[in-house]
């Protein structure tokens, strides 16, 4: 069994050894061009030229959760695209998401500045049930940062393309719940996957729906945010800040708005991130499966865009 590896902006060898530890006796190298044909493919935005080269691949493997770049590109006819499945990246979304609300409920900026200034300052405190959160995206990362704020006892809100039940989650689903679903909320959590019907999704119209002094987190994809209608909203003050850690040109440009923003927090798109170790381990058991002819699970349709 032929596996290869093509990683953009990723130091190979240890994949390698990693992978070569969890698959004894099976082939591994890093793709060069001219490459023999491989069965399996392990990918973070690949040349065309690769896939092209690569035409009877029977899966590939992606190193993340967002499978949006690789589906832009022409994929041999009959290869499987297995997403990411999670491998640790859930519970970081979740303490990344939940850092991000409880730091603006609980107002830790201004304490900061209050704390720059020496001033032991009191601040009222707010109720729970003004801050709505709502989440877009139910997936494998959005339903288990829904599941952690409801942890924290906020209302949490959910929205899907199909419906489902939660506890402790209120969920909407598809085009004609969405409307429902920002005026339920407060603070937007965006956990979608970047298709062409999501593009563009959080834009002035959808925006101005989230109740007054509305916060926006988004962790999925930068193109899913129209910039200058953040920027607008913010303007208004009918929004009252934004965490982002996604964008829609990365590394983010400088002399971007969003780097001096006085409501806008920037990370750089480190939310979630792939843990070498995890994912080894999950790729190596799903190469196995397929192998033994079993399902696996993850598996994207191109079609969905997810
Ligand atoms: P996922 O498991 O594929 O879940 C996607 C969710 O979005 C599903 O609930 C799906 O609905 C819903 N959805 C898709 N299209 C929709 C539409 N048109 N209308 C309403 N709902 C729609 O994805 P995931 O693993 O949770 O990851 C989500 C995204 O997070 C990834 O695609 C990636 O872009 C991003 N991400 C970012 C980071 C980071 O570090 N910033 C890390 C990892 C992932 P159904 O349940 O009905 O199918
Ligand atoms: C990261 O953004 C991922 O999609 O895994």
């Amino acid at each position: 069994m032929k596996i290869t590896f093509c990683c953009t902006d990723t130091k190979s060898e240890p994949w390698l050894k990693g992978l070569a530890a969890a698959l004894p006796g099976a082939d591994i190298s890093v793709w060069q061009a001219g490459a023999p044909q491989a069965d399996y493919a392990v990918v973070w935005a690949p040349p065309q030229q690769f896939l092209d080269e690569q035409p009877d691949l029977k899966a590939l493997f992606n190193i993340g959760a967002g499978v949006d770049a690789l589906l832009k590109l022409r994929l041999p006819p009959t290869a499987a695209v297995v997403r990411l499945d999670d491998a640790g990246m859930a519970v970081q979304m979740a303490e990344y998401v939940c850092h991000a609300v409880i730091r603006h409920f609980r107002e830790f900026d201004a304490y900061d500045e209050s704390m720059h200034a020496g001033q032991w300052a009191y601040r009222k405190p707010r109720l729970r049930t003004d801050f709505a959160v709502g989440v877009t995206g139910l997936g494998v990362l959005g339903t288990r940062v829904a599941r952690a704020l409801a942890q924290f006892e906020f209302p949490v809100n959910g929205w899907s393309r199909s419906p489902k039940a939660l506890g402790g989650v209120r969920c909407y689903s598809g085009a004609e719940g969405f409307n429902d679903f920002l005026a339920a909320s407060r603070v937007l959590v965006n956990l979608l996957p970047l298709t062409p019907e999501t593009q563009d999704i959080l834009n002035q119209g959808t925006l101005s729906r989230l109740q007054s002094g509305g916060y926006v987190i988004n962790v999925a994809r930068g193109a899913h945010l129209v910039d200058d209608d953040l920027i607008a909203l913010l303007a208004s003050g009918h929004l009252a800040g934004a965490t982002l850690d996604v964008f829609r040109t990365e590394p983010l440009p400088a002399g971007h708005p969003f780097w001096q923003h006085p409501k806008i927090t920037v990370t750089p798109h480190t939310s979630a991130r792939t843990l070498r170790d995890e994912t080894i381990a999950q790729i190596a058991g799903k190469i196995a499966a397929l192998q033994r002819g079993e399902a696996v699970a993850g598996i994207v349709n191109p079609d969905r865009g997810y």
